[in-house]
């Protein structure tokens, strides 16, 4: 058989990636990304597309994501506001709700980080059960139908209240060919023809949970672990044609991407906590304050925690560039191939036109910066030095009780009017004005409750785990990144110093 002719993954992964070439860009001065120039649609590389989408292509109408959208293409709501898709898409994991996940959260590191884990090699173990919080936020399904003792195939109606292995596997191969990204080698071929094999069992799986809680909301009979998922506020939210089922679906499981990261984050954590100095000195003040230091102070936006947890971000920057598709409009779209442009983001937040010292590892200079509630229509308004801000200002208010009003400034970044965002090009690990990461609060939530699990515990970090050398694995963990799984947790020894893996306390 000749390859190149007729094999369906050459044709389809090998060679569009041949024909894939990406741009660098390494300094913004505004926090926006030129929406007739860059553009979100078809940014994915088409070589991934089988990995979204049973017909091996971008097609939309199976379902979509708020992220594969252009701005102009994300709904209006019935009073005209604008960008709906992502507006809705915000709804489940605004800062207001984060308090009816918490638990979910807390319980998770909890788990992770109990003294039986101590000494042992953290990310097999954070892959162990993640999956399990992973579908327990989406879905509020937690059960693992093998611990059932169950031989569950995805056919079977059993599966419904449990993850069926096939979910988990399903996930783990995703994850892996986007860490790995290297279509000629044979781990992306197997893990990408497991996707595709298993593909059908996950959207039966998810879209029959959707429609279930659909039924659910619609004969009022709703109950607490249901108002515990990011699907309840999405179902609740939606308007007109954003968000149908089809796409809450999708939104699912695309969002393997999007919560991958939270694992690639809490690796360099412990990197920085182990290797960075003035990392290490920073998070042994906030050890000393109340609450871990997540305290807001009188007139404050953030508390010192939350400014520790966004200078990691900014530094480490786990999420390495915000990719476009070049739009259809620009007058140098390509004829042949695709060409994609990457904004660098650890590039573009320690660029000098942003900071006096951006090399430095300083939660101090979140107390002073813009913030997204500071981007008014007085910077945004036609005589103002903003001239290209295109965005209205529109607020959305949410219609699942809670009342939170989600609004946007004029770089288009929709936040929770309550609490406002860090709106720079200078801070950037979570992308720019309208396309930016409506998932930013909610993780910087999760990564805050790790660090406070860290802090209750006097757990510290280490290297000297117990296992030998030839016994630690490579991990795929997030898009682009393999991580080694070199890292164990210890308890810091008051008497004799040092991380030791047997709490002393
Ligand atoms: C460490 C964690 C995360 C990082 C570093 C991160 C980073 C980013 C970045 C840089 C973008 C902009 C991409 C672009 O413009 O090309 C983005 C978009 C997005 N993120 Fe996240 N993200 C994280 C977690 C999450 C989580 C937990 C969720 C969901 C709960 C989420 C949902 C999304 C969505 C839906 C978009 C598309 C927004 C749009 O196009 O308007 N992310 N994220």
């Amino acid at each position: 058989m000749n390859r190149f002719y007729d094999d369906d993954y050459f044709q389809r992964v090998v060679i569009p990636s041949l024909f894939t070439r990406s741009n660098r860009v390494e300094q913004l001065v505004l926090p926006m990304l030129d929406k007739d120039f860059f553009s979100k649609k078809n940014s994915v590389p088409p070589f991934l597309d089988g990995l979204l989408w049973k017909k091996g292509e971008s097609t939309p109408d199976e379902g979509n994501s708020v992220f594969l959208k252009d701005y102009g293409e994300r709904g209006v709501s019935s009073d005209g506001v604008q960008n709906l898709a992502k507006r809705v898409y915000f709804s489940a994991v605004t800062p207001e709700l984060y308090p009816k996940y918490s638990t979910k959260v807390e319980g998770f590191f909890d788990q992770l980080l109990a003294d039986t884990n101590a000494g042992k090699p953290l990310m097999a173990k954070y892959v162990e059960t993640y999956w399990e919080l992973y579908w327990n936020l989406h879905l509020g399904i937690i059960e693992d139908c093998e611990k059932q003792g169950e031989d569950i195939t995805c056919e079977d109606d059993l599966y419904k209240g449990c993850i069926p292995p096939q979910v988990k596997e399903i996930g783990n191969s995703f994850v892996a060919c986007l860490a790995e990204a290297d279509v000629l080698s044979k781990n992306f071929r197997q893990n990408y023809e497991n996707v595709r094999e298993h593909q059908d069992c996950l959207t039966d799986w998810v879209s029959g949970a959707v429609t279930a809680m659909e039924t659910r909301i619609h004969d009022d009979i709703t109950n607490i672990d249901d108002e515990e998922t990011f699907v309840y506020y999405w179902l609740k939210n939606r308007e007109g044609a954003e968000f149908g089922n089809e796409d809450v679906t999708f939104e699912c499981y695309h969002n393997f991407v999007a919560l991958s990261q939270w694992g690639h984050t809490i690796y360099r954590v412990m990197e920085a906590l182990i290797d960075d100095d003035v990392v290490k000195s920073s998070f042994d003040a906030l050890k000393a304050q109340p609450n871990c230091g997540d305290t807001l102070g009188d007139g404050d936006t953030f508390t010192p925690l939350d400014r520790f947890v966004m200078d990691i971000f900014r530094t480490r920057s786990p999420n390495g560039g915000s990719l476009s598709s070049q739009s259809a409009g620009a007058k140098a779209a390509p004829t042949f191939g695709v060409i994609l442009t990457t904004h660098l983001h650890k590039e573009i937040s320690e660029d000098e036109i942003h900071w006096s010292d951006p090399g430095v590892f300083n939660p101090d200079r979140y107390i002073d910066a813009p913030t997204s509630d500071k981007i008014d229509e007085k910077l945004c308004g036609d005589n103002s030095n903003f001239n290209e801000c295109p965005f209205p200002h529109q607020d959305f208010r949410t219609k699942d009780g809670t009342d939170t009003v989600i609004t946007n400034n004029g770089f288009g970044t929709v936040y929770s009017k309550d609490k406002p965002v860090c709106d720079t090009a200078g801070y950037a690990p979570f992308g720019f004005g309208y396309r930016r990461c409506p998932g930013e609060q909610f993780t910087i939530e999760v990564i805050k409750q790790f660090l406070k699990t860290v802090c209750d515990r006097n757990i510290c970090f280490t290297r000297d785990c117990n296992t030998d050398a030839d016994d630690i694995q490579d991990i795929p963990i997030a898009p682009g990144t393999i991580i080694q799984d070199d890292i164990c947790f210890g308890y810091n020894d008051v008497v004799n110093g040092g991380c030791q893996p047997n709490n002393p306390n």
